[in-house]
Formats: C-alpha cells, sequence, structure tokens
C-alpha cells in the first residue's frame, strides 16, 4: 500500500443528500473535518479538506417534486441558503465545496466509468430487489424486517425489477480483506473494522451501476437511456475533487484521503469505493474513520427526522467556538451521544467561561493593574513554574498523538486539562498576594508568576486554535502575540510549547470576554 505523501493531508466528509437543511449530525463530521484540517495546517503540512452535497438521485428527485420544484432549481436553493451559509456559520473552511452537479466531476465521472466499462469491469444483466430510497440503496434479505421495511429508515422499501449495468464488485473481496489486513487501521474503530471483515468474507454481490427508470444523475457514458447509481457517483466526488484526471500531479500529491463518517454508510466507503478505486489502478484511500452518531431519543438524528436540531439554533445562544468546543470535547470520536442544552450549557459554564475565559481575563487584568500591560521579564523559575511548563509540553505532545490516532476528544481534552492545571497554579501562587509586597524580590516573583500565567496562554491559544479560531484569535491579540509573533494561524504546532515564546514586553491588554454569562436557564425554545 503507498504511504500518504510525506507532508500532505487529504480530509473528507461524505458530501450530504439536499433534502433538507443541514442539522448537528451532518454538522459534526463536517466540523471535526475542519478541527483536523486546521491542526494538520498548523503542523505545516500541505491540507486539502473537501466537503460537499450528493445531488443526484430518486431520493433528492422526489423531495424536490414534493416542493413543486425542478430537482436542479431546488439543490441550487438549498445549497445556496442552507448548507453553504451552515458552514459559514460555524467557521468551517472547506478548500472545496462540491457538488455533484459541478461540470468537472460530471465529466471525470463519466470518464472513469468508461475506463472501468473498456477494462471489462462492467456487464448487463437484469435484477429484481428492495430498494430504500431513503438510503437510495438496494437491500438483502436481512437489511429488512418481516413486512419489508428498511431496518434504517423504518419505512417499507420498493420492488425494483430493471435491466441494469453491474461492476463486478464480487472479484473483490479478496484483495479488500488483503488490503484490511496490509493497513489495519483502515477501518477504524475496530469493532467497525471487524463487521466489514465479517460482511466481505460472507461473500460479495455484484453492484447495480444504473438506472433506467428516472434520468435525474449522469448519464451512462456508453448508453445514455440509463443514468449512473447515485452511489457511483457519489463516491467519485473525492477523485473529482483531488482533480483525478483534469490534474494527475495535483492528485498525486494529495491522494489518498482520510474519511470521516458514521456508520450508516461505511459499507459503501469500506468495500464499494476502494474496489472501485483498485479496479481503475487507483490506491484506495488511506483510512476511513467511523464516528458516532448523534441521536434523538435514542435513534439517529437525520434530516427526514422532526427533532433534527439546526446548528443555528446552538450557535445563536453559545456562538460558534463554544458549538465547536462542546461537540469535539464533549462527545469521544466514535462514541454514539444525545444532545443536551443542559450539558452544553453545563460545558459552556465550567470549562470555557470558568476554567479558560476566567483565566484569560484574569491573567490579563493582573499584568494591566501591576504591570501597566506590558509583559514583564521573569526572574528564575521555581518548581513550580517548571511544572507548567513540564505540563504544556506534555499537553502538546499528547494532543499531537491524539489527532493522529482522531481521538480528537482527547486532544482538546488535553489542552483544557492543561488550562485547569494553569488555574491551579494561580489559586496556588496567589499573585494577588505576592503584589501587596513591593520588595524587589517579590515583584520579580510577581513578575515570574504572571509571565509563566501569560506564556501558559499564548500555548493554549496555539494548542485551541483548530478549535475555537475566533475566540483564540482575541485570545491571542489580547496577548500582544499579534505584533510581536504574527498571525495566530502560522504558529507552528511543533513549537507551541517551546517555553519562553511569547516576548517579554508584549503589551496585554484585557481585550473582550471569550465567553460571556449567558443568562438562560436551559433550551431556547
Ligand atoms: N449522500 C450520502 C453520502 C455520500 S458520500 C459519497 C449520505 N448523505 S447523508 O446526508 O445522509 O449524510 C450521512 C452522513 O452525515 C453520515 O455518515 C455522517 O457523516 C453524517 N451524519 C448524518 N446524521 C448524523 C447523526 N445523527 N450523527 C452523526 N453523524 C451524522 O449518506
Amino acid at each position: 500500500m503507498p504511504d500518504i505523501p510525506s507532508g500532505s493531508f487529504f480530509i473528507t466528509t461524505p458530501i450530504y443528500y439536499v433534502t433538507a437543511a443541514p442539522h448537528i449530525g451532518s454538522a459534526y463530521t463536517t466540523t471535526a473535518a475542519d478541527v483536523l484540517a486546521r491542526w494538520h495546517r498548523q503542523r505545516g503540512e500541505n491540507v486539502y479538506f473537501l466537503t460537499g452535497t450528493d445531488e443526484h438521485g430518486q431520493k433528492v428527485m422526489r423531495t424536490a417534486q414534493k416542493a413543486g420544484k425542478g430537482p436542479q432549481e431546488f439543490v441550487d436553493e438549498l445549497v445556496r441558503d442552507e448548507w453553504k451559509p451552515a458552514w459559514e456559520l460555524l467557521d468551517i473552511k472547506p478548500d472545496r465545496f462540491i457538488r455533484t452537479t459541478d461540470e468537472d466531476h460530471v465529466r471525470q465521472v463519466q470518464e472513469f466509468w468508461q475506463r472501468l466499462y473498456d477494462a471489462g469491469w462492467v456487464y448487463e444483466g437484469e435484477y429484481t430487489g428492495r430498494y430504500c430510497v431513503d438510503c437510495e440503496e438496494f437491500k438483502s434479505d436481512d437489511q429488512v424486517d418481516a413486512e419489508g421495511n428498511c431496518l434504517i429508515h423504518e419505512r417499507p422499501t420498493e420492488i425494483i425489477s430493471e435491466k441494469n449495468w453491474f461492476f463486478k464488485l464480487s472479484e473483490f473481496g479478496d484483495k479488500l480483506l488483503a488490503l484490511y489486513d496490509e493497513v489495519p487501521d483502515f477501518i477504524a474503530p475496530a469493532g467497525s473494522r471487524n463487521e466489514i471483515i465479517n460482511y466481505v468474507k460472507s461473500g460479495l454481490h455484484d453492484l447495480s451501476i444504473s438506472r433506467s427508470s428516472f434520468d435525474w444523475g449522469i448519464k451512462v457514458p456508453w448508453d445514455d437511456t440509463q443514468v449512473l447509481y447515485v452511489w457511483i457517483d457519489a463516491l467519485l466526488n473525492y477523485t473529482s475533487a483531488a482533480q483525478i484526471f483534469d490534474d494527475p500531479e495535483h492528485f498525486a500529491e494529495i491522494w489518498p484521503p482520510t474519511h470521516l463518517m458514521s456508520r450508516d454508510i461505511l459499507r459503501f466507503h469500506s468495500v464499494i469505493w476502494p474496489a472501485m478505486l483498485m479496479a481503475a489502478g487507483f490506491a484506495p484511500p488511506r483510512r476511513v474513520y467511523v464516528h458516532g452518531y448523534l441521536l434523538v431519543g435514542g435513534k439517529k438524528m437525520a434530516k427526514s427526522n422532526a427533532t433534527a436540531i439546526h446548528p443555528r439554533e446552538i450557535v445563536d445562544t453559545f456562538g460558534a467556538d463554544a458549538y465547536r468546543y462542546y461537540f469535539m470535547k464533549s462527545i469521544p470520536f466514535g462514541s454514539d451521544a444525545s444532545f443536551s442544552w443542559e450539558h452544553i450549557q453545563a460545558v459552556y459554564a465550567d470549562e470555557l467561561a470558568n476554567n479558560l475565559g476566567n483565566l484569560a481575563s484574569r491573567v490579563a487584568a493582573m499584568i494591566g493593574r501591576y504591570f501597566d500591560g506590558v509583559l514583564p521579564s521573569p526572574g528564575a523559575l521555581t518548581d513550580a513554574d517548571g511544572e507548567i511548563a513540564d505540563a504544556l509540553r506534555n499537553a502538546a505532545q499528547r494532543a499531537d498523538v491524539a489527532i493522529s490516532n482522531l481521538h480528537i476528544h482527547e486532544a482538546v481534552g488535553y489542552t483544557h486539562d492543561f488550562v485547569t492545571r494553569v488555574n491551579g497554579y494561580i489559586t496556588e501562587q496567589e499573585p494577588w498576594k505576592v503584589a501587596k509586597d513591593d520588595s524587589p524580590l517579590a515583584r520579580e516573583r510577581l513578575a515570574t508568576i504572571l509571565y509563566t500565567c501569560a506564556e501558559a496562554l499564548r500555548a493554549v491559544a496555539v494548542l485551541h486554535n483548530s478549535v475555537m479560531p475566533t475566540a483564540m484569535a482575541k485570545l491571542w491579540d489580547s496577548l500582544g502575540a499579534t505584533q510581536t509573533l504574527g498571525a495566530l494561524d502560522d504558529q507552528p504546532l511543533s513549537s507551541a510549547a517551546e517555553w519562553g515564546t511569547l516576548p517579554v514586553g508584549a503589551s496585554v491588554t484585557k481585550g473582550e470576554v471569550l465567553f460571556p454569562r449567558i443568562e438562560t436557564e436551559a433550551a431556547p425554545a
């Protein structure tokens, strides 16, 4: 298996069906990808972050019909009014927002399938089976209940009988098993990996890749009476955006991607997608990582579900930084969780307003009061000061390893724990008491304590930047770091823990309150 080209990081999310506005479930994957992209960028890597929308197929077509609109008009409006603004609201900045109706995607998808057809991987056949339009998937008997309802959507499947084109997926079982074996973290976490290994071992069937009963899709290049099955169109968004045929050099630079999703679409990404790539002679993705579901009433939150929560409802109260922090830190990346207003409110108050926000404002206030807002030069370090520098090194190192393992919650947690540690240090050192003594020795000690705190905050801004870019830029500014060290986004993570980076003499100002107190008791109505 080829390694990731060194220094490159290509991160992808599923492309979401444009049948309704996004909800916090779709935002969860996209936020995580944005955090990873920002972290890797701060490592100095060549990062490409891709997200977008899945616009073809029966599900989108029928939803548009119900809305009384043509499918193109329907998706154009939703993408413009809902999907792109939601990512802007959350400070999510992809390098490309791909749409499966984009011309370069359509063209490269046709070229891909034409190649597979020419190479003999596609044949014509008849198929009769149960189809779930919500999943856009043919279902086997173990995927429906006794009445033929889809187990995921709990809605009836449709029996479809058509003459279709088929991809010889059944020939890829051994190659896929070899891939899972050679790259043990290709599918993670382990439970998902085992499930797919068992599934592939049980035998793969060929895949119907075209549909003739409707035309909202990409035309089969060698048969214009059919459109490509929506999934084999959508799964090629990653190669289209990487410009597989349009710019092979760019493709070679960034391929293969790290892909995030939840388990609903794992088979598509860990079986069909790599098999298609292998058939065409391209490398499979680097890894596919399954995070948990956000649940409502114990079930996966879905667009078709009336209880879907729009990210705006939460951002309006807590802001985008706290939103990102809450979802990234409070839910182990890989576990299911239920969103709760009480929980986000508690995390906001305890971890952001009290722990981090208070630390930042206290330190700036004391440097203002005792040193006229000019960062003082530290004296000799005591053990207590040295322990803070050690704790920082530890946190930075562990966070970086956690990010490599896609344990985002742990990475954010290490920085949070470090903030708690610094608050403990202030409580122990009692700078307000030291300030009462104006002997040279006490002044020096006060300077050392406050330098230690400011320097710790400097590192916290760097480490938390990928999660809370707006609040951390404010903190960075208040430490006078923009003038002395340059933009926060340009600070390399590799030297985040280098003690003594914040220059003495920096102008420290109190700045805006990072996490203002929120008055509401619980959920907004
Ligand atoms: N269009 C397909 C994906 C094609 S990718 C080639 C699709 N779209 S979707 O809109 O249904 O998005 C599914 C994905 O959205 C999940 O795999 C996950 O990444 C995210 N989530 C949607 N609901 C979610 C939750 N309730 N919880 C966590 N993530 C969820 O499938």
